[in-house]
């Protein structure tokens, strides 16, 4: 089965085309409208969207080498996200399935993540998906495929924004997470001591909104013409800090119930150092971790036709009238 994924939750239009396990295209478009306000606008959101969709769906039947005749069925991410910008997506892809009289389903963003991590093969259940994006930062149990038991989310920001508000902060380019990274990469990650938060034992919820606060009060404490010489220091031990209490509460988690299989997906995945803690501790632990490929971890077409081909397989087909869904919760994708 060819399936067309497409996705618009925030902003990236993108569309991906995948058959039998394999990714024919992968198409982004990444708005760049945003970065000069340091954060999504929505309203710029949704136009940017109508006005991309089309032609990146054109570029991945082209780079697929097919027709849209070709495409089996069409799966579009249904929410969680913005409004505005998930209508575009959804309304294109349900127009696009009616017209050529093929199956259409809508797709739970998070899982559309989850199933990056999972292109080739699936993840043999159980196993604990810790999903960490812009909006998100929340570990689920998966005792089998398709069903999500949360244990854990962030009571305030996700971690994805807390690097977004701290590249702010530092005067970093939107987005924070890969400008914070690279940053750091030039500083010392223990310069300072920033806070991890809700260490208590069997606490599995995350809180980020702290070390940011922390971050502002170290960079009010420096003197203006001293602060451009502390950027990268202060990057490093800022990302340590989300970084350690990430790795922290997955540890936790897996500590409470036994299970030693990970999958880590969302755009904070990509992190480096994450990246290299994690394979410290999971040698420590004897975890099998599941990543995605770099270039999957952020929002993209090819994560949504993955879990729309899963979904498909199970004889799934959304009905005409569904609608997007700004809030979703993924515990909540049977119903
Ligand atoms: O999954 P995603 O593309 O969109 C959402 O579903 O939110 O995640 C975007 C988030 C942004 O907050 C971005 O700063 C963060 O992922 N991010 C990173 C990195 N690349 C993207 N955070 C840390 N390190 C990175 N390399
Ligand atoms: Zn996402």
């Amino acid at each position: 089965m060819i399936v067309l994924g497409i996705e618009t939750s925030c902003d990236d239009s993108a569309a991906g085309i995948f058959r039998d396990g394999k990714i024919l295209a992968n198409v982004v478009h990444t708005q760049e409208i945003h970065s000069k306000w340091g954060g999504v606008i929505p309203e710029l959101a949704s136009r940017d969207h109508v006005r991309s969709i089309l032609p990146v769906i054109r570029e991945a039947l082209e780079i697929a080498g097919l027709a849209l005749s070709d495409i089996d069925g069409v799966a579009a991410c249904r929410g969680p996200g913005l409004l505005g910008s998930l209508l575009v997506g959804l309304c294109v892809g349900k127009s696009l399935a009616w017209g050529r009289g093929i199956p259409f389903v809508g797709v739970h963003h998070l899982e559309g993540h989850l199933f990056a991590a999972q292109i080739g093969e699936q993840i043999e259940p159980p196993f604990l998906a810790l999903i960490i994006s812009g909006g998100h930062s929340h570990i689920y149990l998966v005792p089998e495929q398709g069903v999500y038991r949360l244990m854990g989310k962030t009571r305030d920001d996700a971690a994805g924004e807390a690097f977004d508000k701290g590249a702010k902060l530092l005067g970093l380019p939107y987005p924070g997470g890969p400008s914070i990274q690279n940053a750091a990469k030039k500083g010392v990650p223990d310069a300072y001591n920033f806070p991890r938060a809700m260490r208590r034992k069997g606490e599995l919820d995350m809180s980020f909104s702290g070390v940011k606060t922390a971050l502002l009060l170290e960079i009010e404490k420096i003197p203006e013409n001293v602060l451009p010489g502390r950027i990268f220091d202060l990057a490093a031990s800022y990302q340590e800090a989300i970084v350690d209490a990430l790795l922290w509460k997955l540890d936790a988690a897996s500590k409470s119930c036994g299970i030693k299989r990970v999958a880590i997906v969302g755009g904070v995945s990509a992190n480096s150092r994450f990246r290299e803690k994690l394979s410290a501790l999971a040698d420590v632990e004897g975890w099998r971790v599941h990543l995605p490929p770099l270039g999957l971890c952020t929002d993209n077409g090819a994560m949504i036709a993955a879990a729309g081909a899963f979904r498909f397989s199970r004889g799934e087909i959304s009905p005409k009238d569904i609608t997007a869904v700004s809030r979703w919760s993924l515990e909540d994708i049977e119903n």
